[in-house]
């Protein structure tokens, strides 16, 4: 039997579908990357904006065919499952089972279910995280050397504009020994790079007063031998306490690399979109962010045309964008989602008001982006091997500590470690460099 995952959507998703797919594996299911001959197709699907909300249709459509012909099964989960749940099945009835975030950990007792009684529908929320996270499938999204470790999992912020806390739920995090055992269990295996990984990774912990907090937990990590180089996404400003700020100087494995989500400048569009801090705490926190790590490259989501942004609200914007120079950002054009506050509120913007905004605040940014690149020319850096470089079979590909892509001749048996490289050229997604010889730290 084969199944095969199409996924759309965040990390978190892709952890989702890796876990379907080890899942389904251990059931003796083998993974295929083609529908045609799949036995079991599985659309991940993402409801952040419309946009991804409507591939998920059109993918289900296009999938029906290979059902039909492979007497198999289609699946729809994730967040478009949840927005959507029973209805799915009525717009489209030869999907069999619409899942919920919170039971892909189940796919194997589901597959059963359909056997037994036809139709399924999984989207009423789980509250603890014993059930959502069964622990015998070891919950790490590998790529390469590096591994993404889910935290947490859920939000609890309402933000007006965002859907997450809807399909993803509340809040849950794992407990911190099964986190630490992961690790442990990653970094025998070889892997150097650890991302944590949660919708709100600050709140770890919060719920549990027995619990650790986001700072202990990131320290514990970093102090545990082999973890080379340690990030974590996504965090809340918010949130961004003094105490991880700190973190970032004490450990030079935290990479200097931070995504921040600051979605507008404007103090008046960052209430309504109820993000809780003002832009001058957010000036704070950068300062404080370079004073702790002058090299950190910081990364931020941005949403354009939210309603009410006036073109002065948007000039602030632009504004905090020159003066933060970002190392790069995710721009978007405000979308309404269903059950979210801001989708009642007046003042929409126009689609062409919106779309101009992206596009000078993109301009503006492949600038910026270009000049932050060619700044790292002459220098040398860290750089973890990933492997082949994708652009030129004969060079290698890694990247730095800023999370930077670095191509360079060199052997592909490098993969895996961390070498030194000068940087002679610079582009607008990319580095080139020379490998230092004898430089391989570790
Ligand atoms: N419209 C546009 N962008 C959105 N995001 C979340 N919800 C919406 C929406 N309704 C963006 C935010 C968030 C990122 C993951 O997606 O910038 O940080
Ligand atoms: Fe959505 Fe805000 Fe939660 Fe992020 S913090 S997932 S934007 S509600």
């Amino acid at each position: 039997m084969r199944v095969y995952i199409e996924t759309y959507g965040c990390q978190m998703n892709e952890y989702d579908s890796l876990m379907m797919g080890t899942i389904l594996k251990a059931q003796g299911y083998s993974i295929t990357s083609t529908p045609e001959d799949a036995d079991v197709l599985i659309v991940n699907t993402c409801s952040v904006r419309e946009k991804p909300e409507h591939k998920v249709f059109s993918a289900a459509g296009r999938l029906r065919k290979f059902k039909e012909k492979n007497h198999g099964k289609l699946i729809v989960t994730g967040c478009t499952a949840q927005q959507i749940g029973e209805e799915f099945i009525k717009k489209m009835p030869y999907v069999d089972a619409v899942v919920g975030p919170h039971y892909t950990q189940q796919i194997d007792d589901i597959l059963d279910e359909i056997d037994r009684t036809g139709k399924v529908v999984k989207t009423s929320f789980l509250n603890s995280p014993m059930e959502r996270f069964r622990k015998k499938f070891s919950p790490s999204l590998i790529r390469g050397v590096s591994a993404y470790v889910t935290i947490m999992e859920g939000c609890d912020n309402f933000c007006t504009y965002c859907i997450v806390p809807y399909v993803r739920g509340r809040e849950i995090s794992r407990s911190h020994q099964d986190i630490i055992e992961d690790i442990r269990h990653l970094i025998s295996e070889g892997i150097k790079d650890i991302t944590l990984l949660g919708q709100n990774v600050n709140s770890y912990g919060r719920k549990d007063p027995d619990e650790w907090d986001f700072t202990r937990l990131l320290e514990e990590v970093a102090n545990i031998p082999g973890v080379k180089r340690l990030r974590f996404i996504t965090s809340h400003p918010k949130d961004m306490s003094d105490e991880i700020i700190n973190l970032f100087k004490k450990y030079t494995n935290i990479v200097p690399y931070l995504h921040l989500p600051l979605q507008s400048a404007s103090n008046r569009i960052l209430k309504l979109m109820n993000r809780k801090y003002t832009v001058e705490r957010y000036f704070n926190i950068v300062e404080k962010l370079r004073e702790a790590r002058p090299e950190i490259a910081l990364t931020t989501d941005l949403i354009v045309g939210f309603p009410g942004e006036t073109d002065k609200d948007f000039e602030e914007t632009l504004k905090a964008v020159e003066k933060i120079r970002y190392d790069n950002f995710f721009s978007f054009k405000y979308s309404p989602r269903p059950f979210t506050k801001a989708a009642q509120f007046p003042d929409r913007v126009p689609p062409e008001t919106a779309q101009k905004r992206l596009e000078i605040l993109q301009s503006i940014q492949r600038k910026i982006t270009l000049e932050k690149n060619r700044e790292k020319t002459g220098t040398i850096q860290e750089v973890l091997v990933e492997g082949k470089s994708k652009k030129n079979p004969l060079e290698i590909s890694g990247r730095t500590p800023c999370n930077r892509i670095v191509n360079f001749p060199g052997p592909t048996e490098l993969r895996g470690k961390i070498v030194k490289v000068r940087i002679t050229e610079a582009y607008q997604n990319s580095l080139r460099g020379e490998l230092l010889k004898e430089k391989v730290i570790a």
